[in-house]
């Protein structure tokens, strides 16, 4: 509650008169009867302006969500201010498109539920401020959801999971693993001692300049790495996987990155093209750099799958693992971990792309 208010204090801007008149465009139903609860979801905690509808029994009766990612691609990374005005932009129309798709009118509502922590604070407190003042008219319950917990639980929506299973996290501002023990009852294992593998992705493919290829202009950086993998040799330079003494489950991919600069400073000599331009030896790198990230996610991994087994934290056998966040929708990385599972007799499952990039529907 503290970095809620914290936040709310730092950022607290949406207007009164926007969200009144928000709520004006909307028909209320007051005599229609609801069998189950309805949350409204909003999330705004990095780069993606999203809400959801979703009834109490994992219905999802509406969803509306705006990237920014375009834009970012064009300033080279995510810029703190430029984001939170992005969202400010969004946040109204998404939650109304949201909810139209919903057919649920802000009055029928049974609680909104926002993320507050972890993320960017400016772009955290437009979500708040939205959904506080909204809270603030409609007299609905607030609920502040952790976005690392609503990441780790979103394949109950599709698939019956039961407790205890293993989260590992992926993307380009969270890199974790932990054991998921309840619906708030969570036991980290591990995390990323520096940056996350979707961001050190994405430094790579800025510094290849992989916006300018033709293949690959819209993409983010690790769709681009993934794209371009596919016609490289990843075994063409001699890579030392990061921690292999460690004898924990953390991760680090700084050392990886720094390694990946070298090699490509080597090529651009060698080929003798100026930075910025396309390197021949493109593909290698990408598949090079995708190789030795997955083995370093494998190893971790395994790690913690090793662990949580010798310690009866897990089933011996059919303990679930499950995979979200951006970089798991890469199929290099998932079919790593799937030849993981395979062998230590668990069973690997990735929620569907849409639920496994920041969403609306796993706030609500
Ligand atoms: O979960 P997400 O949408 O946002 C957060 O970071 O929270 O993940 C975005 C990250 C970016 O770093 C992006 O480069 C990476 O996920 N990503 C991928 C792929 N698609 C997106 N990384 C590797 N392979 C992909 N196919
Ligand atoms: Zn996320």
């Amino acid at each position: 509650m503290l970095i809620l208010n914290k936040t709310a204090g730092v950022v607290f801007k949406t207007s009164k008169r926007k969200v009144h008149e928000f709520l004006q465009s909307f028909n209320f139903h007051p005599g229609t009867q609801f069998f189950h609860k309805i949350v409204l979801g909003i999330e705004t905690s990095c780069d993606d302006t999203a809400a959801a509808v979703v009834d109490e029994t994992g219905n999802v009766l509406g969803e509306a969500i705006h990237s920014q990612t375009q834009v970012h691609l064009k300033t080279g990374g995510i810029i703190p201010p430029v984001a939170q005005q992005l969202h400010r932009e969004n946040i109204q129309r998404i939650v109304q498109e949201a909810l139209s798709a919903s057919r649920v009118s802000p009055g029928e509502l049974s609680a909104i539920a926002t993320t507050t922590k972890p993320g960017l604070a400016l772009s955290l407190g437009v979500g708040l401020s939205f959904s506080l003042q909204l809270v603030d008219q409609l007299k609905k319950p607030f609920i502040p959801i952790h976005h690392m917990e609503a990441h780790a639980l979103t394949i109950r929506l599709t698939n019956k999971v039961e407790f205890p299973f293993l989260v590992l996290l992926i993307s380009g501002g969270h890199c974790l693993l932990a054991l998921v023990q309840g619906v708030s009852d969570f036991l980290l294992l591990g995390k990323s001692l520096d940056i996350a593998p979707g961001d050190m992705l994405d430094k790579v493919a800025r510094r290849l300049s992989l916006t300018k290829h033709p293949e690959c202009s819209t993409m983010s950086g690790g769709k681009a790495i993934e794209h371009l993998a596919k016609q490289g040799n990843p075994f063409n330079f001699d890579i030392k996987p990061a921690m292999q003494r460690a004898k924990n489950c953390d991760f680090s991919f700084t050392g990886l990155q720094h390694i990946i600069d070298k090699i490509i400073m080597q090529k651009e000599k060698e080929e003798g093209v100026e930075k910025g331009h396309i390197l021949s030896s493109a593909a290698d790198i990408a598949a090079t750099v995708q190789h030795t990230t997955a083995c370093h996610i494998v190893k971790r991994t395994h790690r913690a799958i090793l662990f949580c087994k010798q310690r009866d934290l897990l089933p011996q056998r059919n303990a679930v693992l499950v995979v979200s966040g951006g970089v798991a929708s890469n199929l290099y990385i998932r079919r790593a971990l799937e030849i993981l599972t395979n062998a230590t007799k668990c069973t690997l499952l990735c929620p569907p792309p849409r639920l496994c990039t920041d969403n609306g529907i796993m706030i609500a």
